[in-house]
């Protein structure tokens, strides 16, 4: 009703290829916010925290293997883990600020080119989450990924699967509902350029939201 949605927070995902900035952007979005007078709470998948979370990062440091399929849906319940408690947030007023979702989920599944883990089937298990309000892409390309430090030792912080990844996280703007709720943003500029375009962006949302009610992601 009415009311409800009028007091509402919003569901607010940052995504990214790895040394975009998303932890950093979502700090400086969250100091903004709360300097407008929002409530605000971060979360971040995976969540390594839970049983499950303990079990993706030990195949994501290449302690344990696991088949392709068994890790993505891993990824899945461990959002899954925590839906409830981003509609109860939501519903309390809270902002959501969240470092990666189920684009994540979709594209670094579907980046590994098994030809029987496509990007439609990688989204399956999804279905029925909490559907972001809106979700910002920060856009940088391998080449400079690379220039900020190179990537890290776990499991996907190779070029190649990031430049699949890369491809099919912009080709998500041309697809059903992604296409309504993704943004490109140039990770390429700096921190404070970069911090003011989500801005602009989030200044949006942040209005659309006392009158839009909150939505589950469909097939
Ligand atoms: P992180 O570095 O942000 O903690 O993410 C760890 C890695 O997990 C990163 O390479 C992206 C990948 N990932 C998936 O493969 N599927 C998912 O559902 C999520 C959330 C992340």
């Amino acid at each position: 009703n009415a009311s409800n949605a009028a007091s509402r927070g919003a569901f607010i995902v940052m995504e990214g290829m790895d040394r975009a900035g998303k932890t950093t952007q979502v700090g400086k979005l969250r100091h903004t916010l709360e300097e407008q007078g929002h409530k605000v709470k971060t979360i971040r998948f995976p969540d390594r925290t839970t049983p499950m979370g303990t079990m993706i990062d030990g195949y994501l440091q290449s302690k344990t293997e696991m088949a392709d399929h068994a890790i993505h849906l891993l990824f899945s319940a461990n959002r899954w883990e925590k839906a409830a408690w981003i509609k109860e947030q939501i519903s309390q007023g809270y902002m959501i600020l969240c470092d990666r979702y189920y684009y994540s989920g979709m594209v670094y599944s579907a980046a590994k080119k098994n030809p029987a883990l496509s990007l439609e089937w990688a989204r399956t298990p999804d279905v029925g989450l909490p559907r972001p309000d809106r979700v910002i892409f920060l856009d940088l390309n391998a080449a400079e990924a690379e220039k900020r430090g190179g990537y890290g030792e776990e499991k996907y912080e190779k070029r190649e699967m990031q430049e699949n990844a890369r491809e099919l996280f912009l080709g998500l703007a041309g697809r059903g509902e992604e296409s309504s709720d993704m943004v490109v943003i140039d990770a390429g500029h700096s921190v404070e350029q970069v911090a003011s375009a989500i801005w602009d962006e989030v200044m949006k949302v942040v209005k659309a939201v006392e009158t839009v009610p909150r939505r589950e992601l469909s097939v």
